[in-house]
C-alpha cells in the first residue's frame, strides 16, 4: 500500500522525544513516508499528509493516547506498563528493544544474597511488582532521568533502568546485576479512536509492516 493511497484525514500519532523518535522516523522513511526533522516544533506532518505527529515526553505518551488527544502512539512496553492504561496494541516493531535491568556499582558483590533492595528508578510500578512477586521488600526512590547517578552519589545502591547498548552503565562505573525483562516498542491505539478509524488505522498498520 503506497502512502499516497492512504492520504485522507491525517491520523494523529504521538511519538516520544529521543532515540525512539529517530528510529520511528527511519522506519517511516524506509517505506517512503518522510518527516522533516523538527527544529523546536512539537507538531509535525509528513510529506503525504498522512500523519499529524505530536512530539511528547516518553513517559507522557500514554496520557495523550488514553485521553484521545492522539489516536495512536509509538511507545516502549516499559512505559505502557508503568502507565497502567488500557490500549489496543496493534504492532510490535523490530527496533528499539531494550533490557530492563537491575544494576549496581562495579564493586558490588555479585554473590551477596539480596534480602532487601533500595532502588532508584524511573519505573516504580514495574520495580515494585517485580520484586514483590519474588517476596523481596523494595524501597523505591523515584527519579525522572540520569538514574545512573544514584549509585555513584550514594542515593541508592541499586537502580532499575533500561539498558540498550550498556554504554551509559559502563561510562558511570556500573554493571548489570540481573536482566529482569526485555522491552519491546509497540504501536498502540486509543480503543475508541480505533473503533471509529479502524479502516485507515489497519491500512497504516499494513503499511508499517511492509518490508523496507
Ligand atoms: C535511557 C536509559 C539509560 C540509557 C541506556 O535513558 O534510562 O539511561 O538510555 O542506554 P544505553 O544502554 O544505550 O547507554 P535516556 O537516554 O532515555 O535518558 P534519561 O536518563 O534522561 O531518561
Amino acid at each position: 500500500m503506497s502512502p499516497e493511497r492512504m492520504a485522507g484525514h491525517p491520523l494523529s500519532l504521538a511519538l516520544p522525544k529521543g532515540r525512539l523518535f529517530n528510529q520511528a522516523l527511519e522506519h517511516f522513511a524506509a517505506r517512503g513516508l518522510c518527516v522533516s526533522p523538527p527544529d523546536r516544533e512539537l507538531i509535525v506532518t509528513d510529506n503525504k499528509g498522512m500523519l499529524r505527529i505530536f512530539i511528547v515526553k516518553n513517559s507522557d505518551l500514554p496520557v495523550y493516547v488514553s485521553h484521545g488527544i492522539a489516536g495512536l502512539g509509538i511507545c516502549g512496553s516499559d512505559v505502557l506498563y508503568e502507565s497502567g492504561g488500557v490500549f489496543f496494541e496493534l504492532l510490535e516493531f523490530s527496533f528499539g528493544s531494550a533490557r530492563m535491568c537491575l544494576a549496581a556499582r562495579e564493586d558490588h558483590d555479585q554473590d551477596a544474597a539480596i534480602k532487601h533492595l533500595k532502588v532508584a528508578t524511573k519505573f516504580p510500578v514495574f520495580t515494585r511488582n517485580f520484586f514483590n512477586r519474588r517476596g523481596i521488600p523494595v524501597e523505591i526512590i523515584k527519579l525522572n532521568g540520569s538514574v545512573e547517578l544514584a549509585p555513584v552519589l550514594g542515593l541508592a545502591p541499586y537502580i532499575v533502568d533500561l539498558v540498550e547498548t550498556g554504554s551509559t552503565l559502563k561510562a558511570n562505573g556500573l554493571k548489570i546485576v540481573e536482566e529482569l525483562e526485555n522491552t519491546r516498542v509497540k504501536l498502540i491505539a486509543n480503543p475508541a479512536y480505533y473503533k471509529v478509524h479502524y479502516g485507515e488505522v489497519d491500512t497504516f498498520v499494513g503499511f508499517l509492516k511492509e518490508r523496507a
